[in-house]
Formats: structure tokens, C-alpha cells, sequence
């Protein structure tokens, strides 16, 4: 219908995708064979199988055996290269890209390799496909903060290459302020703060990433809905949340795209985004969530134009970005 055509048209950023849940099991299973690397699934078919998950960590468990067969510079340079091409034919004109080095390193894949990967994709789909795209780096929350205090000394190296820092990972038990310390040293290096909260996590974890962590946009942040305060203090302050309707339904975080939070939220003047997550593992790319949820909300043509030009309001661009995607 005329939505889906709109949608289709509308250009848009995407801010919450984890370049290791773009791997589509077509090429987990080939990089698994270039790279002699054994998987629990013996086809393509099994690996679709295994993507049915009852919780977040159901998810985890099978997103890190997945990125397993990342290995080489070049295995991310295609893994980012293929998902820039997609997003490019969604209409997506500017990229803040996640990535879990502690997911890599912890395997003895180095850092450098994985930003040295990432990073020459960006920079040549800014060529090939005139889009811009840049790298957030997530601390996984399930391990201690001496961790990500590592990996954040590796990023210093990297410096002009890395946007930002998020967190992200299994939320219950690991509120935010686990990771004050490594936050404010990423803040006094210069990165933006993001993190995820609020997914599954109380709304407290959401209080916490604004107040201790001092995140300029929160990821999910489903679970604000249950807070007016909260709500009230996140229109106030125009933090923008980057939600994902599609990784909420297969994550069983909502029971029904008709109870997804996005318009209680926007109708308070939150600023609300669309993006996919992970879109190898959940179903669609960031077009197919915005279809989905503008058509179990029934959102107005008006509406739809609303999300798509706060994406570039909630982007970190740089001028010369922002002047070259609008
Ligand atoms: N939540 C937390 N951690 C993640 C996610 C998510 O949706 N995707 C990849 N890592
Ligand atoms: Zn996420």
C-alpha cells in the first residue's frame, strides 16, 4: 500500500544495529568454512532453526557462537560491506554502526583487525554508495568494568575512527552504574555515551544511564513507558530512543506489535527512532520494521515522516555529514 511506498522513499539513519547481528546464516556458514571454524549447525537451514528465542540471553547464547567465524580483516570488511549495501537500498543514508570488540578479543581476534575491517567498509561505502557511516564500540555488561577499562584503552588507539561507546549485552543484573568509572574516562577522551537500557531491564536502569552514565540517547528504552516521570524528563530533555519493534517481538519483550510503546511514547514528545538491531536474526532490515510496526499501530503518513526525520535529529553527524545527507 501507499505506507509501504513511503517508507521505501523516506530517507532515514540507522542508529541501533549490531554490525555482528547483520551476519546472515548464508555467510555465517561460508566464513565458518574459509576460516575452518566448527559451528554447533551443520547447514544454513539449521542455523534458521536455532533462531527462535525465548528471552535475550536465549539470543545471546546463539549471536556469539554466530560471530565466531569473524576472523580475519577482511571477514568484517564483507560482514559490514554487505549490511552498508542493504541498509543503502532501504534508503538508509547515514550509519552509526555497533560493534562488540570484548566478542572478538575474548576469542584472540585483535582488536585492530576488527576496527581495521569495519572501518575501510565505512570509509569505501562513503565512495561507492554515498552514504556516511561511523563506529560505536559496546562494552559487553555481562563481564566487570577492569574489561571494558581494557578495551577502552585499546579504542584510545583508535581514536578518530570510534564515534562513541555504548553498552549493551544481558541487562538484568548488570544495571548502569556497574560501568560509571570506564563511562566517564570515555566521556573525558572525547566519545559520545550511549547505552542500552530499558529493554528488559526496570526503569531504574534508564534513570541510571541518564544520571550516572550521562548518555546522549538511550537504546530500547521500552520500559520508560512504565515511569511518567521518566517520559516526562526524556521529552524535556529530547534524549531520543532508538527502538526496534521487530527485536522486541522475536525477544518476547512485547507479546504483540499492537503493545509496542513507540506511540505512548512519541504522543508524549519523546523523540523516537526505528531500527532493526540485529536484522539477520530478527526478521527485517530497517524498512521491514518500520512496515511492521506502522501497520500494527497504524501510523499516519504524517507519523512515519515524524521518525524518519528524528533519525537524523538523534544522529551524531558531523556538519559536513549532515550537509551532504540532506
Ligand atoms: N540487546 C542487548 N545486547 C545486544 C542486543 C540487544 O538487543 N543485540 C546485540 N547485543
Ligand atoms: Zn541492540
Amino acid at each position: 500500500p501507499d505506507r509501504d511506498l513511503l517508507i521505501g522513499r523516506l530517507p532515514k539513519c540507522e542508529l541501533h544495529i549490531h554490525i555482528e547481528g547483520s551476519l546472515e546464516p548464508d555467510m555465517m556458514v561460508a566464513l565458518a568454512r574459509r576460516n575452518n571454524v566448527t559451528l554447533p549447525w551443520d547447514s544454513v537451514e539449521a542455523v534458521r532453526r536455532a533462531y527462535r528465542f525465548g528471552s535475550l540471553q536465549d539470543f545471546l547464547d546463539v549471536y556469539y557462537v554466530g560471530m565466531s567465524v569473524l576472523v580475519t580483516e577482511q571477514d568484517f570488511y564483507d560482514l559490514a560491506t554487505a549490511y552498508l549495501r542493504r541498509a543503502h537500498a532501504d534508503n538508509v543514508v547515514h550509519v552509526e554502526m555497533f560493534f562488540d570488540p570484548q566478542g572478538h578479543t575474548s576469542r584472540g581476534v585483535a582488536f585492530d583487525t576488527v576496527v581495521n575491517g569495519l572501518h575501510r567498509a565505512c570509509r569505501d561505502a562513503r565512495e561507492t554508495l554515498g552514504l556516511s557511516a561511523s563506529l560505536i564500540m559496546c562494552f559487553l555488561r555481562h563481564l566487570d568494568e577492569r574489561d571494558a577499562e581494557r578495551t577502552l584503552d585499546a579504542a584510545l588507539a583508535h581514536r578518530e575512527r570510534i564515534v562513541g561507546v555504548g553498552l549493551d549485552s544481558s541487562e538484568q543484573g548488570h544495571p548502569p552504574e556497574k560501568f560509571r568509572r570506564v563511562f566517564a574516562r570515555a566521556r573525558d577522551a572525547g566519545f559520545h555515551l550511549f547505552a542500552h537500557a530499558g529493554e528488559e531491564g526496570p526503569p531504574a536502569y534508564v534513570w541510571q544511564a541518564l544520571d550516572v552514565l550521562g548518555v546522549r540517547r538511550v537504546d530500547h528504552g521500552n520500559r520508560a513507558v512504565e515511569d511518567e516521570a521518566l517520559v516526562a524528563r526524556l521529552a524535556r530533555d529530547r534524549v531520543p530512543l532508538t527502538m526496534c519493534p521487530l527485536s522486541n517481538l522475536r525477544l518476547r519483550v512485547i507479546d504483540d506489535l499492537v503493545h509496542h510503546p513507540l506511540r505512548r511514547m512519541t504522543d508524549k514528545g519523546v523523540a523516537v527512532t526505528v531500527n532493526s538491531d540485529d536484522p539477520a536474526y530478527f526478521g527485517g532490515y530497517v524498512n521491514d520494521n518500520f512496515r511492521a510496526v506502522a501497520a500494527s499501530l497504524d501510523l499516519a503518513p504524517a507519523e512515519i515522516v515524524a521518525l524518519a526525520r528524528t533519525s537524523f535529529e538523534a544522529a551524531m553527524m558531523s556538519a559536513e555529514e549532515r550537509a551532504r545527507a540532506l
